[in-house]
């Protein structure tokens, strides 16, 4: 995995210009659709830690700080969102509770937390299933993770986004993961499916020990 996904390579797609809009739509907007169903799920569990894997500008945790939890690591494997999501951090008063770290979750190893919330993060990534291995493991009590449903429709949006992606001659690829052998991985460190929903595209799934 390592040729494809370095920090400076995730830094060019997910760029510095993605994170101001991703900002700004937040500050507009706040949480919503799959972002806000795993807010309301994580709420109502109290985690008191919270690790959030590629959370962009870190608008899930800075909700979840605000909502009670004490602590929150943010581990991007872009790091053109750091600015944007300490400024987000500091704005709502919770900068001293979030620690934004730039790196690949495989390879640096994660502190384990009472939540980790990978959301729209294994379509970003090659080994989906050992990133989501690395993030069940880091699972103290709940694991909350959303990602493109495995249909035909979902599969031939990511091989038409590839073909553009390959035009502009960017090396960066999307990916449409079998769930159910995500499920699996999940399952196999000892978490239970305890949440399912989907809409079109998106699949949310939450599991707890
Ligand atoms: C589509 S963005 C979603 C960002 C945010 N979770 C959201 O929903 O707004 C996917 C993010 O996952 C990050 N990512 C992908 N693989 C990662 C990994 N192995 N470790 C950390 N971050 C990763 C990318 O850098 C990118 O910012």
């Amino acid at each position: 995995m390592s040729g494809c996904c370095t920090p400076r390579f995730y830094g060019k797609v997910f760029s510095e210009k993605t994170a101001r809009r991703d900002a700004r739509r937040y500050r507009e907007r706040g949480l919503r659709g799959t972002a806000l169903v795993t807010f309301e799920w994580l709420r109502a569990r109290r985690p008191e830690t919270v690790l959030e894997i590629g959370g962009g500008v870190g608008a899930l945790d800075v909700e979840l700080l605000l909502a009670g939890a004490a602590r929150a690591t943010n581990v991007e494997l872009s790091p053109s969102y750091a600015a944007a999501a300490g400024e987000l951090a500091r704005e709502a008063g919770v900068g001293d509770r979030l620690v934004f770290r730039a790196g690949d979750v495989l390879a640096d190893g994660v502190e384990p937390a009472d939540a980790v919330v990978l959301h729209r993060v294994l379509c970003c990534y090659p080994g989906g299933e050992e990133l989501l291995g690395a993030a069940s493991r880091a699972a103290r009590r709940h694991l909350v993770f959303t990602v493109p449903r495995d249909t035909w429709w979902t599969r031939a949006g990511s091989a038409a986004a590839n073909v553009l992606l390959w035009a502009l001659r960017l090396r960066f690829r999307t990916y449409v993961h079998s769930v159910s052998a995500l499920v699996g991985v999940a399952e196999a460190s000892g978490l239970r499916r305890a949440h399912d929903e989907h809409g079109t595209v998106w699949r949310t799934i939450a599991f707890e020990r």
